[in-house]
């Protein structure tokens, strides 16, 4: 089968990031996942077979990084199989994870299986911050996790995911992972997408708590300290979008729990685009010929400003999803460029975000991520 080909229009288009999401089960209940709020409402999970297919079939195509993410990756009891197999497939595998189903045992047994690398999150410096994040008393837990997968020769890769709530702590966060030893640590702003999208109000950041946070990293790294850190700032802040999973199509190739093949982890919730199962197509099919990978590749699908504008093989117009959950029109240039008609609906989050200051009640209350809350918001 002929291979599209990449936004360059040059270089055939290959998935090679395979994005495994395993599960949409989950020990905790953080209100900036970016799992889709309707995930109460996705069949039910496929099997180990279904995953090895996927796995085969991806590799076969040129898949080289195997990202193990959910929810909980570690709720799958056959985590070491397909960790296995992608090894066995000659993948370069990534555990994501929250590190609650995590102990001793099962770190040995993902060595031993051939897992290359696990990214371990936590959402605050402190056990308050963390468990009331979470919603589960798991800050013990994980910093026992994180000094076991560095006991077993890991590199420690930390990620936690800022907003108004924590970014203040940075320093607290900072030292935390120099206590736990990191080598590496994500200090990701929140992404608004999923849940986080439905809790935007209470999530996004002030300006200052943004340039703050920014000043230490920066003098951290000024310092010279052990850790490497990578500070993601959210795209509100921005004035010229992303190029969102490099472009669509292009070398993502997400599979959710029930088998529906995406081209970005949000991508399920755009009308009209018939995703394909990896239970009724190969993945050749899925990522070559299948109308909904082919939709928005090149850049015929583009309306004005994008059609038209000279960064548009840069950024693509930015991320589809979010185009969409803004404007309700999935092929409108994305609001965060400001050459968009529709800029306003970011910078007037942004500005309502600066005019209440970061310690001041929530307008409304935090809606963390649980079934009984995805099933309330689907009713
Ligand atoms: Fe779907 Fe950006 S997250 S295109």
């Amino acid at each position: 089968m002929q291979l599209p080909q990449r936004h360059d229009g040059e270089t055939p288009a290959r998935p090679l990031w395979l994005l495994a999401e395993l599960t949409y089960a989950c020990p905790l209940q953080c209100p900036y996942c970016s799992n889709p709020t309707e995930m109460s409402q996705i069949g039910r999970e496929i099997t180990t077979e279904d995953w090895f297919k996927v796995l085969r079939q991806a590799r076969e195509m040129g898949a080289a990084q195997l990202g193990l993410s959910g929810g909980e990756p570690l709720v799958r009891q056959d985590l070491e199989q397909i960790v296995a197999e992608g090894r066995r497939l000659g993948f370069y595998s990534n555990l994501i994870t929250s590190g609650i189903g995590m102990d001793e045992e099962r770190v040995m047994r993902l060595r031993e299986a051939g897992l290359d690398h696990i990214q371990i999150s936590f959402q605050a410096s402190n056990a308050e911050m963390n468990n009331f994040l979470g919603g589960t008393d798991s800050f013990e837990k994980k910093k026992d996790m994180a000094r076991a997968i560095k006991a077993h020769g890991y590199p420690m890769v930390l990620n936690i995911v800022l907003h108004r709530k924590n970014i203040d702590d940075i320093e607290e966060i900072i030292a935390m992972a120099e206590a736990l030893d990191a080598d590496y640590v994500e200090l990701a702003n929140t992404q608004y997408y999923g849940w986080a999208f439905h809790n935007r109000e209470m999530l996004l950041p002030t300006r200052e708590q943004l340039a703050h946070a920014e000043r230490v990293t920066h003098a951290y790294r000024e310092r010279g300290g052990p850790m490497k850190l990578y500070f993601i700032v959210p795209d509100y802040y921005d004035d010229r979008p992303k190029a969102c999973m490099s472009g669509w199509g292009d070398i993502f190739l997400t599979i959710a729990p029930d088998g529906i093949a995406l081209p970005c982890h949000a991508a399920r919730q755009l009308p009209g685009l018939d995703f394909p199962d990896v239970r009724e197509h190969d993945i050749d099919w899925i990522w070559s010929e299948s109308p909904a990978f082919n939709h928005f590749r090149g850049f015929d699908w583009m309306q004005e400003p994008c059609r038209s504008c000279s960064e548009k093989t840069k950024d693509f117009g930015g991320c589809r999803c979010q185009a969409y959950m803004l404007t309700g029109d999935m092929y409108a240039a994305d609001p965060v460029c400001a050459k968009s008609p529709e800029h306003g609906l970011v910078t007037g989050a942004v500005e309502r975000a600066n005019a209440t200051p970061a310690d001041a009640p929530a307008a409304q209350p935090i809606l963390f991520r649980n079934p009984k809350n995805s099933k309330r918001l689907h009713r």
